[in-house]
């Protein structure tokens, strides 16, 4: 008898502003999570941002040193997010409310069955106040104080995520 098929790969794309700050660094984050748990065939990951201006250039090294130092390598190089996006993903995740905009925008507009969500959606220490808990905070024109809590967002964010997809998917 032959073994039957494996389940289709689950399709996440992670999108901010640039994708060279925050979403390269949740791809990496999110796919550094599913290997270690051994679900690294179960799910297909990538980034993108809405604006155009990074497109082509490397991740910003400061996230990607903030991350090597905790034993993530964060790779790729910047495209921006397209049509055949929101057709090719299961799911789209919003670093801030305002990618989130630009995202229903753009998916208003052009179709697409996919429903963007925010990514501290899944922070278990997201309080959902006033203070701006519902965003991954955009660190570029910041200190590298901002690098560093944004990463420390975006791994609890990304954890409570898989958890939920785990769930979701039973894997
Ligand atoms: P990201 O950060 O959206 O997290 O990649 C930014 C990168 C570049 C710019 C803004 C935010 N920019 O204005 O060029």
């Amino acid at each position: 008898m032959p073994s039957p098929a494996p389940p289709p790969a689950f399709r996440i794309l992670f999108v901010c502003l640039g994708n060279i700050c925050r979403s390269p660094l949740a791809e990496a984050v999110f796919r550094h999570l599913v290997e270690r748990e051994g679900l690294g065939s179960r799910f297909v990951v990538d980034s993108a941002g809405t604006g155009g201006w990074h497109v082509g250039e490397p991740p910003d090294a400061r996230s990607a040193h903030t991350a090597q130092r905790r034993g993530i390598e964060v790779r790729g190089s910047a495209r921006k997010v397209g049509e055949d996006d929101f057709d090719s993903f299961d799911l789209i995740v919003a670093m801030d409310t305002s990618n989130l905009r630009d995202l229903e925008a753009m998916i208003a507009r052009t179709g697409g069955s996919v429903t963007p969500r925010l990514l501290r959606e899944f922070d278990d220490e997201d309080d959902g106040g006033a203070d701006g808990a519902t965003d991954v905070p955009d660190p570029y024109y910041g200190g590298p104080q901002g690098f560093e809590d944004v990463f420390d967002i975006v791994f609890r964010s990304c954890c409570g995520l898989l958890a939920e997809l785990r769930t979701e998917l039973g894997c």
